[in-house]
């Protein structure tokens, strides 16, 4: 291409040889001069023509390359990408959350590190009360390296959302709160210091116990399949008056009795109960006009039952030889 220029303008440029022959036309015989002319003349347009049909040729030349450059083979093979998938525990705790919202629970998150009021004060659970024992609770040192008795924690259940929607709502309240929680326990196949809940709340007037019982049962045929049964044994919570743990039966021993359900046929899957007067007028709600029941599920459990994950560490661990298992999900 530039050798073609360059060649151009080396006959037909301003110095060049064929405009040099008509400058110099003057220096021939007078005689002579309109022969010559005319001769310079037709080498001028001979060589223009030439030069036009070879910058055609060149450029053609160029356009072609330029295609084979950017030519595309559609019929090759792409490049495989892999895709990940839900990591389990955020499946059924999606899985959950999805029965619930049909019944009209809102979901609402809060802060994992959180203050002992939110965490445990509001929920009827003073400070040295026995019930803190239950839920071993990391505190976080206000000054590094000084332990002096803190107020802040990780918290230990996501009650602690409640309490927070508790003291910014006015009833009707129905809400969901999902989320991850911390215990100060060793780590094991069947504990683990951090897992993952889902509490329930519901205050209005006139919630009784027997709506708490329908809307679990529900969820349990929900979630299990609909020939699920429920039973419901009293229990104690600081935050809760009457307590109960639910628990349903064993699905695989159709509630015969077998290894996993130890020979009871029943298997425990949550704690539940009606809401304390003292936590509802902790947070300004009147318990002389507003009842309400809570409950609270451990996600890590219920994926148990629905995969048979033997060992909690799998969980956290995140070997994806175990995630991959539930691509299909
Ligand atoms: N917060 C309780 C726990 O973490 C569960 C629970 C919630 C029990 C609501 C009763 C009512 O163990």
């Amino acid at each position: 291409n530039k050798l073609f220029y360059e060649a151009q303008k080396e006959f037909l440029g301003k110095s060049g040889k064929i405009t040099a022959l008509l400058r110099e036309l003057g220096k021939a015989p007078k005689e002579d001069r309109p022969t010559l002319g005319k001769l310079i003349n037709e080498l001028k347009v001979w060589a223009e023509n030439q030069f036009a049909l070879k910058e055609k040729e060149v450029n053609q030349a160029e356009l072609l390359a330029r295609y084979e450059n950017e030519k595309l083979d559609i019929t090759m093979p792409s490049e495989t990408k892999e895709v990940g998938s839900l990591h389990p525990i955020t499946h059924i705790k999606n899985e959950i959350i999805g029965i619930f919202e049909g019944l009209g629970f809102e979901v609402f998150e809060g802060p994992e590190i959180e203050d002992d009021f939110h965490n445990f004060s509001a929920l009827n659970v003073p400070k040295d009360h026995p019930a803190r024992d239950m839920q071993d609770t990391f505190f976080i040192e206000k000054e590094i390296g000084v332990q002096k008795p803190s107020d802040i924690l990780l918290r230990s259940h996501t009650s602690s959302v409640q309490t927070r929607v508790m003291l910014n709502q006015e009833p009707p309240i129905r809400v969901l709160c999902p989320g991850r929680v911390y215990r100060n326990e060793a780590i094991s196949a069947r504990a683990h210091c951090f897992f993952h809940q889902v509490e329930g709340l519901y205050i209005d007037k006139n919630v009784s116990f027997a709506d708490l019982k329908e809307v679990l049962l529900y969820f349990a045929k929900e979630m299990f399949g609909p020939e699920t049964q429920i039973r419901l044994r009293p229990s104690y919570f600081p935050f809760t008056e009457p307590s109960a743990e639910m628990d349903i039966s064993c699905d695989l021993c159709g509630g015969k009795g077998c290894s996993f359900c130890k020979g009871t046929g029943w298997v425990e899957i949550l704690g539940c109960g009606m809401v304390d007067p003292n936590v509802l007028e902790s947070c300004g709600i009147n318990s002389k006009v507003y009842t309400g029941y809570a409950f609270g599920l451990g996600v890590e459990r219920i994926t148990n039952l629905k995969y048979r994950v033997k060992d909690l560490r799998l969980f956290s661990e995140n070997d994806v030889r175990f995630l991959q298992q539930f691509e299909g999900c």
